[in-house]
């Protein structure tokens, strides 16, 4: 039976680059939707749960995305409470590469840390990616601190992250002035994940903290998060700490959403999230 995959998008154009995603994962079959949301998407689910019986609905699957993560996450809540019982089909939401982005930086760093020792700081952690990424790190042990330049907003992101990671080791922290400083001087691990093209720390700033192992700069539009990095770089030294790059860690991003395509097929019952798209990262080596 061909595997059909239903790409619920939010924005009023589905993302070409989520089409070209799915094809090379494998799809036979891949039917987008634009301008859903969670008042029209029941239809679409219904579809996609009533058409196959049973035992074939896993060759069918949705994947939610668009630019915005707030709307995603909202039409994914929609889609799981549209289910019932064994009529389901497996769902992946990877809204403006949120997950897989978050989940391909935190894999990159774990090749050189023992995460569960590692003390981590996540600039722009209330956003989408640094949010994710923060969690992800926290569900694995790191004691993280969670940089906004709003103290109140990185107490919400440390929040949010408490009430899906049991035991989070969280300090919300401000990316501003000396806080910051203090903060990047006790970690082994910083990785960028602001807005882009916003600058946290030039060469000098961050090579002076002595602790720090690892640097991974999420932001490729110019002048790139952690200055001195070179958005290629993967794994590459400058003043002995290990530094990626976001077009080094974009590779292992696109591995990880194909891979994660790829894994909706194989039960009618998975619901990719942010832990899960990590689980099957980590899997890949
Ligand atoms: N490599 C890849 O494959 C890939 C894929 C997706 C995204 N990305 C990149 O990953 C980064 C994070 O993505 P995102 O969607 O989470 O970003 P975002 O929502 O646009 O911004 C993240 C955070 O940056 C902070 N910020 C915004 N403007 C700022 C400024 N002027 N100064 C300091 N902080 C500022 C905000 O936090 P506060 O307001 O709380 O301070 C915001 O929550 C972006 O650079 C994006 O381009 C890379």
């Amino acid at each position: 039976m061909k595997t059909i995959l239903i790409q619920l998008d939010t924005d009023p154009q589905p993302s070409s680059f989520d089409r070209v995603v799915a094809v090379d994962a494998g799809v036979d079959e891949l039917f987008s939707y634009g301008g859903v949301t969670p008042e029209n998407v029941e239809p679409l689910v219904h579809g996609a749960m009533f058409t196959r019986g049973p035992a074939d609905l896993k060759n069918t699957a949705l994947f939610i995305g668009g630019s915005n993560v707030a709307a995603g996450e909202a039409v994914l809540e929609k889609v799981l409470r549209t289910f019932f019982g064994p009529m389901r089909v497996s769902v992946m939401m990877d809204s403006n590469g949120s997950n897989t982005t978050a989940a391909a930086a935190v894999l990159a760093a774990s090749k050189h840390l023992d995460l569960a020792a590692t003390e981590a700081l996540v600039l722009g952690g209330t956003g989408p990616v640094g949010l994710r990424a923060a969690q992800i790190l926290a569900s694995q042990g790191a004691e993280v601190h969670v940089a906004s330049r709003s103290l109140e907003r990185a107490e919400q992101a440390c929040a949010t992250i408490v009430r899906n990671v049991e035991g989070a080791k969280l300090t919300a922290c401000t990316s501003e002035g000396d806080g910051l400083q203090e903060a990047l001087g006790r970690v082994q691990l910083v990785i960028a994940a602001g807005a882009a093209g916003v600058q946290f720390f030039d060469a000098d700033g961050w090579q002076a903290a002595d602790s720090l192992k690892v640097a991974i700069d999420l932001n490729a539009v110019p002048p790139v998060g952690l200055g001195g990095i070179e958005v290629t770089d993967k794994g590459v030294e400058h003043a002995g700490v290990t530094c990626y790059g976001a077009i080094g860690v974009g590779g292992t991003k696109m591995k990880v959403h194909r891979a994660a395509i790829a894994k909706l097929f194989e039960s009618n019952s998975l619901v990719l999230d942010t832990a899960a798209i990590y689980e099957i990262a980590t899997s890949l080596g």
